[in-house]
């Protein structure tokens, strides 16, 4: 990082395009500052669309604790999956030597948990809340990611008071999954977490957040905790039970919700469906509108290929106290680049999978040859890897690994398609494994087998069509 301003003014860490203000929140691994995008268009680096929240994450510590990694990574394309009107959006990750930077959208609100400690809400008030968590909570599990710690300090305002989910550092995806089909790790806050995660016998990850909604929904309405006590075993036990009493002051269509919320039994718990149907959900709801997609910046890991060394390596190990250059400019942060990645995987710090245009390794090529060529060589290549091949209608191939991956067997389907004589495009879709191990399998080990057969893969720079087709 380096610092910026004139003689006598205050100099302000300067993170490439952002200027990092104060401190916003903190945790076990990472801090999150309110920054200023000065490149924002048009607004010369004021106003909303220049305000950014970023996470700063320590790499030393994230080294030193197992899983973490995993964890961070895991949280960033979880982010990357869920962009919805009420969760927090994820801009871009960068990264020094020493640290990763996640650069989010800024809740100028703060958190609903501010608003809460004043007071409970009113039901018009906390309705509107309630259908905005549950807007986005069911938006997250229809793409297979339990929260698995929402709590009103997780759940944040922006300056127009709508809801923002954010903190899926515990998050989990459908990879996590055990054989039994459920997840296993105890997370979350204890006040907020259903009973089948504290009896450690393995949970569906969407319907225990939708106790944490209940319990969410309860603490808006009465602004205090359904399960409440000094010693945690007692706590505990009123949460096996659901031994909860209603203050006198809720309406009844809002009890029946919190009681179909606020069950024991997974299973007969309300889902997202059902919540949506109850009298007092549906008032005045309006579901929120989503946006497209937007398609990610190209060329970002090569965006700092003229740098000549480590990103915001500043000559010292540790990026905070570096300074301006001796030219005067101050030194400019930029994307983790190929160089770079390849430099932190062999320091031991594997950081691929962070950033956008590497965690999307390219799933389609181009391939010089008719579609039976291609699949003969896709199949020779996979049982090369260890993979069995499986022919599927048309030309596809399942391949799935022997060995087991880092989430089960990784399982990829290719599905060729012929466009031109001697033409192919080649699609892997990702069937079951890791996706992680998906990645690696598209962005590296299928490469050199499959180079003499390659035209390009998508997002690489186009061959020169001579050179690719081998005509004059
Ligand atoms: N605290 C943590 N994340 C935040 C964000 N994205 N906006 C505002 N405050 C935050």
């Amino acid at each position: 990082m380096a610092r910026s301003g004139r003689e006598g003014e205050e100099r302000k860490l300067v993170l490439g395009k952002y200027e990092l203000g104060r401190l916003l929140g903190q945790g076990t691994f990472a801090k999150v500052y309110y920054a200023r995008d000065l490149s924002a268009a048009g607004t010369g680096g004021t106003g909303s669309s220049s305000s950014v929240a970023i996470k700063v994450i320590d790499k030393a510590r994230l080294r030193r604790t197992e899983g973490m990694m995993e964890q961070l990574r895991r949280e960033i394309s979880i982010m990357r999956m869920v962009r919805h009107p009420n969760v927090v959006g994820i801009r871009e990750v960068l990264a020094s030597r020493s640290r990763v930077f996640v650069v989010m959208e800024y809740a100028r609100g703060g958190e609903l948990f501010a608003k809460v400690a004043r007071g409970r809400l009113t039901e018009d008030h906390a309705r509107r809340y309630f259908q905005q968590l549950v807007a986005a909570v069911g938006f997250c599990h229809r793409r297979g990611v339990a929260h698995r710690d929402l709590k009103p300090e997780n759940l944040l305002l922006d300056e127009d008071g709508r809801l923002k989910v954010t903190d899926f550092g515990l998050a989990a995806l459908p990879e996590q999954l055990r054989h039994d089909g459920l997840l296993h790790t105890q997370c979350g806050t204890p006040a907020y977490v259903a009973p089948e995660v504290l009896r450690k016998r393995g949970y569906d990850g969407a319907r225990a957040d939708l106790w944490s909604c209940g319990v969410v929904l309860y603490v808006l309405l009465c602004g205090f905790l359904p399960f409440q006590h000094d010693n945690y075993v007692k706590m505990y036990q009123k949460i096996f039970k659901a031994d909860y009493q209603v203050p006198p002051w809720v309406s009844g269509d809002a009890r029946r919700l919190i009681a179909r919320l606020l069950v024991v039994d997974p299973a007969k718990r309300a889902s997202i469906a059902e919540i949506m149907c109850t009298p007092w959900f549906r008032k005045g709801f309006v579901p929120p509108a989503l946006s497209p997609p937007v398609t990610p910046p190209k060329k970002r890991l090569d965006a700092g290929d003229d740098d000549g060394g480590a990103l915001f390596d500043t000559g010292g190990g540790d990026d905070d106290n570096s300074s301006s250059n001796s030219a005067g400019t101050t030194t400019s942060p930029r994307s983790c680049n190929a160089f770079q990645l390849i430099s932190s995987m062999s320091s031991g710090f594997d950081l691929s999978g962070l950033f956008e245009n590497e965690q999307k390794a390219a799933t389609v090529f181009t391939a010089r040859a008719p579609a039976a060529t291609v699949v003969e060589k896709l199949e020779s290549v996979a049982r090369a890897l260890g993979f069995e091949i499986t022919r599927g209608k048309g030309w596809k191939v399942r391949m799935e690994a022997k060995a087991e991956g880092t989430n089960g067997r990784l399982a990829v389907t290719a599905e060729v398609l012929e466009v031109a004589v001697d033409v192919a495009v080649v699609e892997f879709a990702h069937d079951a494994g890791d996706a992680l191990d998906f990645n690696k399998f598209c962005a590296v080990d299928v490469r050199p087998g499959l180079a003499e057969i390659v035209w390009a893969w998508q997002g690489d720079s186009p061959p020169a069509p001579a050179a690719a087709v081998g005509t004059a």
